[in-house]
């Protein structure tokens, strides 16, 4: 079957590394990856971690770039047409539906965490941080969030930008302002790190990271790890299998895959080494959420040589990487209508707007207006995060993995990846049975239902992979024949 031609393409070789990485990294690298560290145990869980990437990020992201670059096209249509030439049922396309769903919900409150690192960048030139205390700048977070007018103001500004930015196109609007943001970012980043290593407790935040306590080796914080890989990455969520497919056909999946991952790894532990020893040096605790960079983190700049500028520098950066981040969350959908609608990009992107508004505006309530508003005991800001990272990135990632290992033929995916015979086999073992008992876990953790501790009978765990190896070969004899095809 001829391959599709695709619509829109990258323009340079960089084009999917700068987007991809974009996308990957936001505020969950820079909040939330230096946080969870420091709770689930620092160097424990940061090999907790890494291997997590390793044994499903890495797989899954592979997979969801090659069926993107296979069926050219936004989710929904890229795995139609993948199951199509494969001869399958069409039914698959929901798993794509559900990703861009996921994205665009995610959306719907990261423009709300986005507003606030963007008024951030602003309160810290103008000075309205200027408060002598932790609870004191809890009180201007507070007062912030109480104001739907500053909320929303900042969180429709994002959610303009962000829309625009896509709404020129692939190559015009997304690649065109990669080029400028990620260089961008990286230079902040690494002033930062600097910045931090002369003027703040910079062992202390080394060792907070990276000292090992093998006691930390927990199951939750190996859950905590695994469902991080899904989110940092951006998996089941549409934005990498729709930039997947803009990839030109020559272009190594693989090597592009593990660039991806390592700037994504390291700019989240440069993240945490940029805002540990600031936090240390002033004698603050690294408390959790929002209140970490919101609150302690405008206090520990004013104490600081130069702390205005670096801090106007550190916000502008966060900015900048949510901003990339959105991007991606919407790209799948502005593809979708543009595609399956015939509607311009432009009118994709309002089109996509008004729906974001809507449902974001009801996530910026959340804060004020709607605090009292908390069907089944949640605000709809955090059903929408609990929705999308506990159920639905969990259930694409099973399904992704269950279409690439089993529904499709191997030739395709063995086509589309390029490997040799052993990186194919190891791909294939780890999309088979390791990532699908793996994610399992997660998502049967998730719903309270897992019952044990996976870390403490890690055997059961290597016994269900073992299992579905086992049986995975007594029910597809095949897999061996198709290994040894090549
Ligand atoms: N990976 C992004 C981050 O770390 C979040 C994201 C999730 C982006 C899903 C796109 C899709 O902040």
């Amino acid at each position: 079957m001829p391959r599709e031609t695709p619509k829109n393409l990258w323009r340079s070789r960089w084009g999917f590394l700068l987007a991809a990485t974009g996308s990957a990294v936001g505020l969950g690298n820079i909040w939330k990856f230096p946080y969870i560290t420091g709770e689930y145990g620092g160097g424990a869980f940061v090999l907790m971690y890494l291997a997590c990437i390793l044994a499903i990020g890495i797989p899954v992201m592979m997979t969801e770039i090659a069926i993107g670059r296979r069926g050219r096209g936004s989710p929904i249509d890229a795995i139609g047409r993948v199951v199509r030439e494969n001869g399958g049922n069409p039914l698959w396309r929901a798993v794509g539906g559900m990703a861009m769903l996921a994205g665009f919900m995610i959306l719907c409150f990261y423009v709300v965490v986005a507003g606030w690192a963007f008024a951030y960048t602003w309160k810290m030139l103008d000075g309205s941080l200027a408060a002598s205390s932790v609870e004191a700048l809890g009180g201007v977070f507070e007062a912030h969030n109480a104001n739907p007018w500053q909320l929303g103001g900042w969180s429709v500004l994002v959610a303009l930008l962000t829309l625009c930015i896509v709404g020129k196109g692939v190559q015009a609007g997304v690649e065109r302002s990669l080029r400028w943001m990620m260089p961008g970012l990286a230079v902040m980043l690494l002033a930062l790190v600097g910045y931090a290593f002369t003027s703040g407790s910079f062992k202390a935040g080394f060792d907070f990271l990276f000292h090992f306590d093998a006691s930390k080796i927990t199951g939750e914080a190996l859950l905590a790890a695994l469902g991080h890989a899904f989110f940092t990455l951006s998996l089941a969520s549409g934005a990498i299998l729709t930039y997947g497919s803009y990839i030109p056909d020559d272009q190594s999946i693989t090597r592009t895959t593990f660039m991806v991952v390592l700037c994504d790894t390291c700019v989240a532990l440069l993240a945490g080494l940029a805002i540990f020893p600031i936090i240390f040096a002033n004698g603050m605790s690294p408390s959790a959420g929002p209140g970490l960079i919101f609150m302690s983190l405008p206090l520990a700049f004013q104490q600081m040589p130069f702390g205005t500028v670096f801090g106007v520098l550190f916000f502008a950066m966060v900015s900048v990487a949510a901003l990339s981040s959105a991007i991606s969350m919407v790209e799948a959908s502005v593809a979708y209508l543009n595609e399956k609608h015939g509607i311009s990009r432009l009118k994709a992107a309002a089109a996509s707007g008004v729906v974001l508004l809507l449902i974001s505006l009801l996530a910026m309530l959340s804060f004020n207006l709607l605090a009292g508003w908390t069907p089944l005991g949640k605000n709809v800001f955090d059903w929408l995060d609990f929705l999308t990272s506990r159920w639905m990135m969990p259930l694409g990632g099973i399904f992704m993995v269950l279409l690439a290992g089993y529904a499709l033929r191997s030739e395709i995916m063995r086509d589309e990846l390029g490997l040799p015979p052993l990186g194919y086999a190891l791909w294939l073992f780890m999309v088979r049975y390791v990532s699908p008992v793996l994610i399992l876990m997660v998502f049967l953790h998730a719903l309270g239902w897992l019952g044990f501790d996976p870390v403490q009978r890690w055997y059961w765990i290597a016994g269900a992979i073992g299992a579905l190896a086992v049986l995975g070969e007594v029910l597809r004899p095949r897999i061996v024949q198709v290994l040894a095809e090549r």
